[in-house]
């Protein structure tokens, strides 16, 4: 029996993506390149030092551990002051009502995200109350495909893997999903998630009757 639904936030929970982007691009042309939406498909789940290197190695550019680490900082800088004026209608559809629905039916909710700018993210769109643990980049050694990740929130809220359902928009976490002996949920497209128990395009489309069927 299903006991615990774990979240990825970008992608599943809000569209933080295009502020990725948006700040990688504006990285990437302030050294002289450029990339293409398709590119940034593969930063998806991956950690901001591996998006860097990913980014650096698609320009032709190399640059010491200590020069990538300054232009880290610099694009989160632009990336926190993208998020910073986030509001709470930028919840992906959907999500908040799933959310709400699991606790509602006594399921444990976690978050297990790469990314350590989480929880300034859930203040934004008012969502930190609906998750029984927080699992972010700052609690994390190991990236997705790992499964690290979801294996300690399972962890955090009491419940065996095998009683677990991942939600990702990203190969890497359905990967970390079934490495960790956890069902998933793919959001997105079935074509790049096809691993996944289930793939929906939403979390708009889930219900708790599908959940309680994987
Ligand atoms: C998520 C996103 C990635 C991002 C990573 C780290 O996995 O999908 O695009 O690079 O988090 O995020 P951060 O906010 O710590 O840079
Ligand atoms: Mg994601």
């Amino acid at each position: 029996t299903i006991k615990a639904c774990l979240f990825d936030l970008d992608g599943v929970i809000v569209d933080t993506a295009v502020y990725h982007y948006k700040a990688w691009k504006q990285l990437a042309n302030s050294l002289g390149f450029d990339f293409t939406e398709h590119q940034n498909e593969q930063l998806k789940g991956v950690s901001r030092v591996r998006s860097l290197q990913l980014i650096l190695g698609w320009g032709g550019v190399t640059k010491t551990e200590a020069e990538q680490e300054q232009l880290a900082t610099l694009k989160n800088t632009w990336y926190v002051e993208m998020i910073s004026r986030m509001k709470p209608d930028e919840v992906l559809p959907g999500a908040k009502q799933f959310v709400e629905d699991c606790r509602n039916a006594g399921l444990k909710t976690a978050l297990g995200s790469a990314s350590k700018n989480s929880m300034m993210i859930l203040e934004k769109i008012n969502m930190v109350n609906l998750f029984d643990a927080i699992i972010d980049g700052n609690k994390v050694s190991k990236a997705k495909p790992d499964p690290e990740v979801f294996l300690k929130g399972a962890e955090a809220v009491g419940v065996q893997p095998n009683e677990c359902v991942v939600f990702e928009d990203a190969i890497a976490g359905i990967e970390a999903a079934i490495a960790g002996g956890m069902k998933s949920v793919g959001i997105g497209s079935a074509d790049v998630l096809g691993k996944a128990n289930l793939v929906v395009s939403g979390l708009s489309e889930m219900t708790l009757e599908r959940l309680m069927g994987l």
